[in-house]
């Protein structure tokens, strides 16, 4: 077929039309695919984010100066040292218990990320993390959400964020799996949209094959327009849905819809709530949450020079202790104020290797980066929050997430932490795990220590591999 008249006007109108100079080798349904991949493409978004890129490259990074001008978050809620502190969490826990018995709360994983630093070609989310069981991610993560619904006699819906690359695997994943007990009707799957990778050193989109243009998600501050979209925010007021927990699909340890976080967010009115750990070091991948000019801000890691992230404050402690874990809750009226405000978040270049093909057609599978790649940042939003309440959680126990195929923050070390965190419960419930015997709890049968010690038989010793399901 003749390539569409309005597909070659848009792409001659942005300088794009290579993106159609192998047509007439494609047939028909490949020359439908790329039409429709093309007529997709925001094309004055793509330009404008060129633009951005073309400035930048001209200019010192704005970041660096709010770095400069940063200070260390004015306000955080620290662990518990005191009794009074231990106090002041049983009442927040409370609370948020009570939001959840009134179904008011619901919960967001981001989950279309593309995983490609762990080497994982599925989607994160079916990565086989349980150190005995092998139990995914997914079900690790709905397992915690189905047992926190029993607990609080309420449903808690399940809004799973997919991408282009992770959708219909996830859906597929969950049918299979019989939504691992949360019925059908309380997990929405709904799908960021893409941007297209850009060449490093033009302005030209890039193609991955002749008949498909390389894209990728866009990012997950993606999500705010993608509930819209999908519909969910609609959905989320239908069921009464005043606040959502988000989290990431890496962390299996993160504690979903932690009662006490969703207290101390209720507690102090805030529109989005942000989970601290102290980081290792300086050097440590993580987003920092910090006061710049009396905001509360994350700064991405890939954005703070390392004179920066070195920074001290008088007592010696770092100035960027506060690493951001991804766990957040939002208030659903904020999440629609941002939208109606149209308070678009500010987009990040990302320099990546992106496989593609050349003007001859020819595969490249580039060394070094040769594309841009354009993401929104969730975090990104807390400038516009009227509150914005910063807790801080203990690594050990809510940050193993699984990122990189070896070494730190990889399987290895996130399996180890759920063999640990299993072993303590037990002691603590009175039993004893034998040296380098690994255990592990199903979220269904202990969501807590104080939970395993009101089912584990006093005394028990675990000599083999063992799951408690
Ligand atoms: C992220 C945070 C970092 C934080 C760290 C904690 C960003 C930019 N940085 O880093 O501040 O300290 O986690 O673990 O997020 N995702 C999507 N769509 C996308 C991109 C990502 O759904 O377009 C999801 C992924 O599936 C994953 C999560 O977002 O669940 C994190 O993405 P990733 O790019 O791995 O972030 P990190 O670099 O690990």
């Amino acid at each position: 077929m003749q390539i569409p008249p309005g597909v070659t006007a848009a792409l001659k109108e942005h300088g794009q039309e290579h993106l159609v100079q192998f047509w007439d080798q494609l047939n028909e349904d490949q020359q439908k695919r790329l039409a429709k991949q093309v007529r997709e493409l925001d094309l004055v978004l793509v330009d404008k984010l060129l633009d951005q890129r073309d400035r930048a490259k001209n200019e010192s990074g704005p970041a660096d100066d709010r770095a400069a001008r940063a200070e260390s978050p004015s306000h955080v809620v620290r662990l518990p040292k005191s009794p009074a502190d231990q106090k002041r969490d049983a009442d927040a826990a409370e609370i948020g218990q009570q939001l959840m018995n009134d179904g008011k709360v619901g919960a967001i994983l981001v989950a279309g990320g593309q995983g490609s630093r762990l080497g994982f070609d599925d989607p994160k989310g079916m990565f086989p993390i349980g150190p005995v069981s092998d139990r995914t991610l997914f079900r690790v993560l709905c397992e915690q959400i189905k047992a926190r619904s029993q607990r609080a006699g309420q449903v808690i819906p399940y809004f799973i964020m997919t991408s282009e690359a992770t959708h219909l695997p996830t859906v597929a994943f969950f049918e299979k799996n019989d939504y691992f007990g949360l019925g059908e009707d309380n997990v929405y799957f709904f799908q960021q949209a893409s941007l297209p990778a850009v060449d490093d050193s033009s302005r030209k989109i890039l193609l991955e094959r002749p008949d498909r243009i390389a894209t990728s998600p866009d990012g997950h501050g993606g999500v705010l327009r993608a509930l819209e979209r999908g519909g969910m925010l609609g959905v989320m007021r239908d069921r009464g849905i005043e606040h959502l927990y988000y989290h990431q699909v890496d962390n299996p340890t993160a504690i979903v819809c932690d009662p006490v976080f969703l207290g101390h967010h209720i507690q102090s009115d805030s529109d989005l709530s942000t989970k601290v750990v102290e980081k290792v070091g300086p050097e440590e991948k993580m987003g920092v949450v910090a006061s710049v000019d009396g905001t509360t801000e994350i700064i991405e890691y890939s954005d703070l020079a390392e004179d920066q992230s070195r920074r001290t404050n008088p007592d010696g402690s770092l100035v960027f202790w506060a690493g951001n874990t991804a766990i957040h809750v939002f208030r659903r009226e904020f999440i629609e104020r941002l939208l109606a405000d149209e308070l678009s978040l500010p987009f990040h270049i990302a320099h990546k290797k992106v496989a593609c093909i050349d003007e001859q057609g020819k595969p490249v599978e580039p060394d070094s980066p040769n594309a841009n790649k354009f993401e929104q940042f969730i975090f990104d939003s807390l400038p516009h929050a009227k509150v914005a309440l910063v807790m801080e959680a203990s690594r050990q126990r809510e940050f193993n997430p699984v990122k990189n195929a070896e070494g730190s923050d990889s399987p290895a070390t996130s399996r180890a932490a759920l063999c640990q965190l299993a072993r303590e419960w037990i002691e603590s419930a009175g039993g004893r795990v034998e040296k380098d015997v690994a255990v592990e709890i199903s979220p269904l049968f202990a969501l807590d220590a104080e939970e395993l010690q009101s089912k584990l038989e006093p005394g028990r010793v675990f000599k083999k591999p063992e799951v408690l399901e």
